[in-house]
């Protein structure tokens, strides 16, 4: 959701910048660029599209200076054209941003008005505008910058340069996540650890509303009340290392192979092997006196939360309510005291999630996260954190976060469970074997990948494609289609089968692939009669199970065996075969895989 960083160094910064913007391209690619103060003059260079055309641009004409600040955008105001990317600026001022300037129409108006001319469609031109306004009153660029703060609405992190100060670098924040970075004689700024990790591990974030006025010797840092505050330098643990494909064609390839691995880092992380229980050393929370759990996300994560409310309400026997944080975020819904509330996030930046993070902080709920960057923002905010070490995940199509998220979940459900003593130690302990056997189990999964092709062949020659599963196995037919739609561009959906009867099965005919994601549990036999329907309607089916393709009792398009394993672990296993599908769909039609059109990995606006 656009990545920013900046560079106050000791020799040309524009490669450092590149290198940096590399390591945030997965916030946005629609366009890039950079801006330096080179001989005292702002210098920019910017290009459509991917960071390649910038690179690509910059080797034909480079940009010297030892201070500037660059810029990858997921486009908000205006098309991702070359006029439209970031820098922005004037002969003043040259501005990065992150977020969205809500009341932007109106200031520039004002602006236009009193004689300014802007060159783009963005929201982003007019703090150009405004901070220049408030120079030519004779502001320095610091107090102009304050100024201009006061007159922002919405969400934003600012990295902001001037002419002939090649000392200085004004940073902003408030909604979106900013970093500041201490070098050995340089500075650097950044949305994210990644980003600068090649520089350095010492880093402050800025609290919300902050701004610093940054040079090579000295960081001041004030609040929104323009008191100045200190705020701690904290070692990340950001991997300088290039992070690369490795064997795989693409990311996402490698990472939905990375996924035993992972999941096993993160069960390790919860489990007492010895004794065969869960373990929550670090939490610090009465788990016995919660009354009730909210949970809250977007997108994959969210469904990885849905599967959490089955766990939870049958196995803790809590009341479990759940919804998709842009819409939880303005419901102003009750919530009771002794509420936990979760919330799920790879980035642990997106901003609904923080959102309705911070409703349910302000109406008195314990905030627990279940995060993959521990040193994000909705980590930070939080009562206790729930990690998942999934490790970066750089394909835009999250798949390793959400069995990551799944296995820290379920984790959660076993410990709530004791706490309340809804489960027996017996079946504790099965279902804690059962969970270690997960990683083995995708493990055989991946090794029957070549299958995956000749189905992913008949996908991509569909219009729209319908997946079905009952309880548990809803929520992952939800994320089956949401993964086809995202990188395959197919239109999907995914339905509870039950309520096929309700309306979908008008779409049914011999076109459309119906994608039923079907263990054998106490539903199956309930998931067969929809099947039945689907077939006397001439639907194509493809049934992933570890029941065998018999056992369906109807004719099927294509089945994709799964091992057979304790139900309750079941949604993590059901989880590959679905994004093995999407991907190798994807292969098939031709399409940007790690990085789809018109999306962005950490969604930081709302
Ligand atoms: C889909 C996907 C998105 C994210 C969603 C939340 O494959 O990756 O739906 O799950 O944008 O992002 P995080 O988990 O970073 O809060």
């Amino acid at each position: 959701m656009c990545g920013i960083v900046g560079i106050l160094g000791s020799k040309p910064v524009a490669n450092d910048l590149v290198e940096a913007l590399r390591r945030l391209e997965y916030r946005g690619y629609d366009s890039a660029g950079i801006a330096t103060v080179q001989a005292g003059q702002l210098a920019r260079r910017r290009a459509e599209g991917k960071l390649t055309n910038l690179a690509n641009r910059l080797s034909d004409e480079p940009l010297g200076g030892l201070s500037g600040i660059g810029h990858t955008r997921w486009a908000t105001h205006g098309k991702p054209t070359e006029d439209n990317a970031h820098p922005h600026m004037n002969d003043h001022v040259s501005v990065v941003h992150n977020g969205i300037i809500e009341n932007f129409g109106e200031l520039r108006d004002e602006l236009i008005e009193a004689g300014h001319t802007f060159q783009s469609e963005t929201d982003t031109e007019t703090i150009v505008h405004l901070v220049t306004h408030y120079m030519n009153t004779g502001l320095q660029p610091e107090e102009a910058v304050k100024a201009a703060l006061g007159r922002l609405k919405g969400a934003f992190a600012l990295g902001i340069i001037f002419a002939n100060h090649d000392d200085l670098m004004i940073a902003a924040r408030q909604g979106s996540p900013l970093a500041i970075g201490h070098g050995d004689g340089e500075m650097y700024l950044g949305s994210d650890a990644i980003a600068l990790a090649p520089f350095t591990t010492a880093l402050t974030y800025l609290g919300e509303g902050d701004w610093a006025a940054i040079t090579r010797n000295e960081t001041r840092i004030y609040n929104r009340e323009g008191e100045r505050v200190e705020r701690p330098k904290v070692t990340s643990v950001a991997s300088a290392l290039t992070i690369d494909k490795g064997n795989h064609r693409h990311f996402m390839h490698k990472e939905i192979h990375e996924q035993p691995e992972v999941i096993s880092h993160t069960l390790t992380n919860y489990i007492d092997m010895a004794n065969h229980q869960v373990d929550f050393p670090e939490l610090g929370l009465d788990l016995a006196a919660i009354d009730r759990v909210t949970l809250s996300a977007c997108g994959t994560a969210y469904y990885a939360g849905l599967v959490a409310k089955y766990w939870i309400e049958r196995y803790a026997r809590l009341p479990v309510q759940i919804d998709v944080a842009s819409e939880m975020r303005y419901r102003e819904a009750p919530l009771p005291a002794n509420g936990l509330a979760v919330f799920i996030s790879q980035s642990g930046e997106t901003a609904d999630t923080l959102a309705t993070l911070r409703y349910c902080r302000d109406q008195g709920q314990t905030i627990a996260s279940i995060v993959n960057v521990r040193t994000s923002t909705i980590a930070r905010e939080s009562d206790a954190i729930l990690p998942t070490l999934a490790g970066p995940e750089i394909g835009v199509a999250s798949t390793k976060a959400f069995t990551c998220q799944l296995a820290a979940l379920a984790c959660l459900t076993l410990a709530l469970a004791r706490a309340r003593n809804t489960i027996s130690k017996e079946e504790e302990r099965e279902i804690i074997a059962a969970l270690t056997e997960v990683p083995r189990h995708i493990a055989t999964m991946l090794r029957s990948e070549p299958h995956y092709t000749d189905i992913a062949y008949e996908l991509s020659k569909a219009k729209d494609v319908l997946y079905l599963g009952r309880g548990i196995n809803f929520p992952l037919a939800m994320e089956g289609a949401l993964k086809l739609k995202e990188i395959s561009y197919i239109h999907a959906e995914g339905y509870a089968a039950g309520e096929l009867k309700h309306g979908p099965i008008a779409l049914i005919d011999e076109k459309m692939p119906v994608v039923v994601v079907a263990p054998k549990d106490a539903l199956f036999e309930k998931t067969i009669s929809n099947m039945q329907e689907v077939a006397a309607r001439g639907g194509q089916m493809i049934l992933i199970s570890d029941a065998s393709p018999d056992e369906a009792g109807c004719p099927l398009m294509q089945h994709i065996q799964t091992p057979q394993a304790h139900p309750f672990v079941m949604p993590l296993i059901q989880a590959v075969p679905v994004q093995l599908l999407a991907y190798h769909t994807a292969v098939q039609m031709g399409t940007d895989v790690d990085q789809p059109r018109n999306l962005a990995k950490s969604v930081t606006v709302e």
